[in-house]
């Protein structure tokens, strides 16, 4: 008998397809919120569902609703969403996909770097506005990219990609802030792993790329804002509570630092009050690391394999968030 897997996100056709083609499929495009209660009666009767991050905690009390659940795949790299000591509870395998985003999110990272160093949006903005009437002020000059020093909190896939662009495209130093050294890494882009303190102190750009846990939560504080240079360049491509994110908008409104250029938020959507839009020296875009036509079909595709595979019983791949589970 076919198992029942509830699909909460779009995803392409085919691959949709395939789902349906595996599986008793019920389908919640975009968000289940709008059909909570069909939501709810298909997850009761779920071996396994995908999606990507719909916003809510999938924590002991969510999976109560689902008590027949064995997998979840989801269409992200980051699992900070699921719980996975209720998982372990439980014994519900939980998947992500974590290779196929790794230079999309890089090269966007890049361009939010680039974007705040250059003042892309403010002098396009000014251009849109008719205010090109002579030649530029130096008010609006940006700030040089190449031969800076770029510190990256965090060493994994996506952040090595990015020391790799740092190193080779833009003759960077490259420091880092990471649990465990990489010597090959350090090998590969000369990069030094150093103190946080130290790495905040010394680099013109600070990307973070750490995923969100216990320990990374408000890594960014008050505190070590106030370590880093006037002329510093914060950029956050991980998630939004890796930053005490009222402290952020404190620093930028008082130029404590010289910019900040965020896809990610303590809230998302970005509430329409926050101070963050009220800044130029804000660089903002909608949680788009991974937003391209090709990497999002990866991605899709990499969570239906992944799907199918935990629910036909096929060993953990490099995938499985949760090994030691099912
Ligand atoms: C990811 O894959 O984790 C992206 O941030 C989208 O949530």
């Amino acid at each position: 008998m076919k198992k029942n897997v509830v699909l909460f996100s779009p995803i392409p056709h085919d691959q949709q397809e395939r789902l349906a083609q595996a599986f008793n499929l019920t389908v919640f495009n975009g968000s289940p919120d709008a059909d909570k209660q069909a939501f709810i009666t298909a997850l009761a009767d779920a071996d396994g569902m995908i999606g990507s991050n719909m916003g809510t905690k999938i924590d002991a009390e969510f999976l109560k609703q689902a008590p027949k659940l064995k997998a979840a795949s989801t269409i992200s790299v980051g699992y900070d969403n699921y719980d996975l000591t209720a998982l372990a509870e439980r014994q519900i395998r939980l998947m992500n996909t974590p290779k196929v985003l790794t230079n999309a999110t890089a090269d966007l990272i890049f361009t939010l770097l680039m974007t705040a160093a250059r003042r892309m949006v403010e002098l396009s903005d000014y251009i849109h506005q008719g205010k090109w009437l002579k030649g530029l002020s130096s008010d609006y000059y940006g700030t040089d990219i190449t031969g800076k020093t770029i510190g990256i909190l965090g060493m994994g896939r996506i952040a090595q990609a990015i020391a790799k662009r740092a190193h080779a495209g833009f003759d960077m130093n490259v420091l880092y802030y990471n649990r465990s050294a990489h010597a090959d890494v350090e090998q590969a882009y000369q990069a030094k792993r150093c103190e946080l303190d130290e790495l905040l102190s010394q680099a013109d750009f600070i990307v973070l790329v750490l995923p969100l846990t216990e320990q990374t939560y408000h890594i960014i504080t008050q505190e070590k804002l106030a370590l880093m240079k006037p002329s510093a360049i914060l950029v956050n491509g991980g998630r939004g509570k890796l930053i005490d994110e009222p402290a952020l908008i404190h620093a930028l409104q008082n130029k404590a630092i010289k910019a900040a250029a965020l896809d990610v938020y303590e809230t998302e959507p970005l509430p329409l009050h926050s101070g963050l839009l009220k800044l130029d020296n804000a660089v903002l875009s909608p949680h788009v690391g991974s937003a391209t036509i090709e990497t999002r079909y990866a991605m899709a595709k990499c969570a239906v394999d992944n799907l199918i595979a935990a629910l036909n019983n096929v060993p953990p791949t490099e995938n499985w968030v949760n090994p030691d589970v099912g």
